[in-house]
């Protein structure tokens, strides 16, 4: 009898766990706010495209910014803090350069602080704005964004450089980077291909085409065509001003392409281009090459990502406003 009872509370459990989509209150699941704010992924959607619509270069912005989101604390919206009198934040650390799209997320978090007051974490808004910004621009259902994340109090800019992978990285660093929040060189391999769209700065790679080992030589895994083309581009070894398409010939596209061009040694950074430096990776961008596989890839490695370090249950908080700490 007593035994019955054990398994009956321990069943019990099991179907509450799964029906919450999760143990402990830890996990994302999907539709976190079916209950509390039945049209919250509606309003996001509809804003994001409006916002989409006038501004083509949206998608990449996001991507980016969900990205740096996640790497650094977890995806918590620390990198939508602003920075305040004692305090530097992400947003304002040196590899920010191109993150833009603050007023985007502040603007869709007004419009559901009117629906559902203190409701929607900028967490969630970011991730979710992020896909729904690829739907409408690239015209494909991509993947699902589970939610329930909830926001970060704490932003520190020395924390960006410190967890960012770096353009320069070789192999073994990028790998160590990913790793360090418990994501695989599958992902690292499928998530560079967020380098499908967007642009990148020429600072960022110059030392490939003028100085790679202070020789005035050319980084001799670069194809030479393409370093020719990215010179004419540049305006010289010091332009950090001008940016080019990360994937030339299909960066307004959200697609495969960058691996062909990988393959070809066209890969800008030295983070592109160590992915053909290993076996393991290079192996995954050969698979990658087929598209159907690229899209099921990132979808769920953009799951794994939207997942890093998350707050959930009652920890953190759902900001008011998305660049500040709610003050009580
Ligand atoms: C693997 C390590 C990575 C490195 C070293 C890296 C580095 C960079 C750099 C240096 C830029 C150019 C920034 C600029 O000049 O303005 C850039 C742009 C970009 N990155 Fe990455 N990145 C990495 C991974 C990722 C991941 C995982 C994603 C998303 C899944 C991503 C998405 C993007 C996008 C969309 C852009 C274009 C942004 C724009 O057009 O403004 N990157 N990345
Ligand atoms: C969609 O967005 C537009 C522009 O922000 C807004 O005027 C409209 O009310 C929104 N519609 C819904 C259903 O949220
Ligand atoms: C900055 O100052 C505010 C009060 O003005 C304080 O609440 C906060 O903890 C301080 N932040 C840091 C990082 O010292
Ligand atoms: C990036 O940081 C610099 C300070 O290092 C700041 O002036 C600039 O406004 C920041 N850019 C963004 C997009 O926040
Ligand atoms: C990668 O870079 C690190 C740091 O500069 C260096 O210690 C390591 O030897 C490099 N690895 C390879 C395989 O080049
Ligand atoms: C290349 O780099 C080396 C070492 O950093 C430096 O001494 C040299 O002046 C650079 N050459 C050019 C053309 O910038």
């Amino acid at each position: 009898m007593k035994t019955n009872n054990i398994n009956l509370i321990l069943l019990v459990c099991i179907v509450v766990c799964i029906n919450l989509g999760g143990c402990l209150g830890g996990s994302l699941r999907k539709g976190f706010y079916k209950q509390t704010c039945p049209l919250a992924e509606q309003i996001v959607k509809n804003a994001t495209w409006n916002h989409v619509s006038a501004n083509p270069n949206l998608p990449a912005k996001l991507l980016r910014m969900h990205f740096h989101d996640c790497f650094v604390r977890g995806c918590e919206a620390s990198v939508l803090l602003s920075s305040s009198a004692n305090n530097t934040a992400e947003r304002d650390s040196f590899p920010n350069s191109s993150l833009e799209g603050f007023d985007v997320i502040d603007d869709i978090k007004e419009q559901l602080e009117k629906a559902c007051p203190g409701v929607v974490s900028c967490a969630d808004i970011l991730a979710l704005a992020t896909r729904d910004s690829m739907s409408f621009q690239f015209k494909k259902s991509l993947w699902d964004v589970l939610t329930g994340r909830r926001d970060g109090t704490v932003s520190i800019a020395n924390e960006v450089l410190r967890n960012l992978p770096a353009p320069f990285f070789n192999f073994t660093q990028l790998k160590q980077s990913f790793a360090n929040r418990g994501l695989t060189v599958q992902d690292l391999v499928v998530l560079s291909g967020g380098h499908s769209i967007g642009v990148g700065h020429c600072n960022l790679f110059s030392n490939r085409l003028y100085n790679f080992t202070g020789k005035g030589d050319q980084d001799p895994s670069l194809d030479s065509t393409y370093a020719a083309l990215l010179k004419t581009q540049c305006q010289g070894p010091r332009d950090t001003t001008t940016a080019v398409e990360l994937d030339p010939g299909s960066f307004q596209k959200f697609d495969n392409h960058y691996y062909t061009n990988l393959k070809q040694n066209k890969g800008l950074f030295q983070s592109d281009a160590a992915l053909l430096t290993n076996k393991v990776s290079s192996n995954a961008v050969q698979k990658l090459l087929k598209a159907n596989d690229f899209f099921t890839e990132f979808g769920q490695s953009m799951k794994r990502m939207g997942a890093i370090g998350v707050l959930t249950g009652t920890s953190g908080q759902i900001r008011k406003q998305c660049g500040v700490v709610n003050s009580n």
